[in-house]
């Protein structure tokens, strides 16, 4: 290898960049593409930790075998089943058979039923510990941090956590694995849209997580996707701590639906209204042109929402409703909002998103408009009252 990258004493990263795929999970856009984090340590005995995606486990192999001159791998620790980290595993059985797989019990049923692996299984629980030698990994479970069988491993020596996609990110690695060596501009963005599509629904579970890792040092973070974080240590697990308990800033958000424009004249006086209630923070979002994802990561940081949609068919815009319901499935909470719409004859969309509004127990505030025809004067001047309302409401919730 050209380039050994030590995170600490005896472990490395043998991760990979996917620069290729368009759509992580086959619908999330990855404008600056992704990495599969994997980590080898070298002790008396060696482990991995987790693998890649399989369409890179060429790359990848090559990177364990140069660091290991022909040693084998004794453990694959399984962290994690979802096939961006687990895709490899058979092969690497195939690669290394007297390797031993090290997961817990729901781990094994994934592994046997993707896999059809049940021999050679070390079974660990809370607490449990992998002597190493002179390093050790000592096993937490994480469940629904993203999976129901995630697990997290810390290695006491190094401080290092290695915590399976809790703190990860999209975005390739541009250079180095290490936050202090990278430009991470678009990484605070990209790590919110992965929170908000990947983890968002599970905060609670991510609560546990951080409750229970915070009596331990931890010197380094080794995630599944991103950078290994050491020098944002603090700042990456505060963002988690807030996203998790859905906290957001002031502003709104103004996600809208419209064939003909009709809808999107109402949002930009409703825009309007925003910041003349007071607030800068406002997006406004073409739920046609932009990806759900940019939105949800959006809604993820502004306590304000106000959405906007012809009728279409009796009921919402298609893709408005469709928004709807990841909002709805990520269990989102503490947001002022409200909503506008525009039909020709018998209309549908304020009623549904009010309903959605009943649905995740938020309060409406203000008058929502639902505009006949074209927009009237008006209809404009109550979507500018509107957007003021909700801004003022924004503010006055952070007071
Ligand atoms: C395919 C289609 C279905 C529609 N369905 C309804 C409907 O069920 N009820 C209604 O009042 N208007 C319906 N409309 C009319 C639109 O809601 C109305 O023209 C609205 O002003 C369009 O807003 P926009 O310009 O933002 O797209 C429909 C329009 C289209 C093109
Ligand atoms: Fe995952
Ligand atoms: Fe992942």
């Amino acid at each position: 290898m050209y380039q050994k990258r030590e995170i600490a004493d005896k472990v490395f990263y043998v991760g990979v960049n996917d620069r290729q795929k368009h759509l992580f999970e086959n619908y999330l856009p990855l404008p600056h593409g992704v990495s599969y984090n994997s980590y080898l340590i070298v002790d008396e005995k060696v482990a991995l930790l987790d693998t890649v995606d399989l369409s890179f486990s060429d790359h990848f192999i090559s990177q364990i075998e140069s660091l290991l001159n022909g040693r084998p791998v004794d453990f694959l620790v399984v962290h994690h089943m979802e096939p961006d980290h687990a895709g490899s595993i058979r092969l690497l059985k195939t690669r290394y058979p007297q390797m031993k797989l090290v997961g817990n019990k729901k781990t094994f049923d994934f592994l046997k039923g993707y896999f059809n692996i049940d021999a050679d299984l070390i079974e660990v629980a809370e607490g449990d510990s992998l002597s190493l030698g002179k390093k050790k990994l000592v096993f937490y479970m994480a469940p629904m941090v993203h999976w129901p069988e995630v697990m997290v491993s810390y290695e006491p020596e190094s401080q290092t956590l290695f915590s399976a996609d809790a703190f990860g990110t999209f975005g390739a690695l541009n250079g180095s694995c290490f936050d202090d060596e990278l430009n991470l501009d678009f990484f605070w963005d990209e790590m919110r849209r992965y929170y908000a599509c990947i983890v968002g629904k599970f905060g609670m579970p991510v609560q546990n997580a951080l409750k229970k890792l915070s009596a331990l040092p931890i010197k380094t973070i080794c995630s599944l996707h991103g950078p290994v974080w050491r020098a944002q240590l603090e700042k990456v697990v505060a963002l988690y701590d807030r996203w998790s308990r859905y906290e957001t800033e002031p502003g709104v958000v103004i996600p809208f639906g419209s064939m003909y424009g009709n809808t999107q004249t109402l949002a930009e006086a409703v825009a309007e209204g925003v910041v003349a209630g007071g607030l800068q923070n406002v997006v406004i979002h073409n739920v046609s042109k932009t990806d759900a994802s940019f939105i949800l990561a959006d809604i993820f940081k502004y306590n304000g929402l106000i959405v906007g949609s012809p009728t279409y068919m009796g009921e919402a815009y298609p893709l408005v409703d469709a928004l709807l319901t990841k909002i709805k499935e990520r269990g989102v909470k503490h947001h002022v909002y409200s909503c506008f719409g525009s039909y020709s004859w018998a209309t549908g969309a304020v009623k549904r998103m009010t309903e959605f509004a009943e649905a995740m127990k938020w309060e409406v505030v203000g008058a929502p408009v639902d505009n006949k025809f074209a927009p009237t004067e008006d209809a404009l001047q109550k979507c500018f009252q509107l957007g003021k309302e909700v801004a003022q409401a924004c503010l006055k919730m952070k007071e």
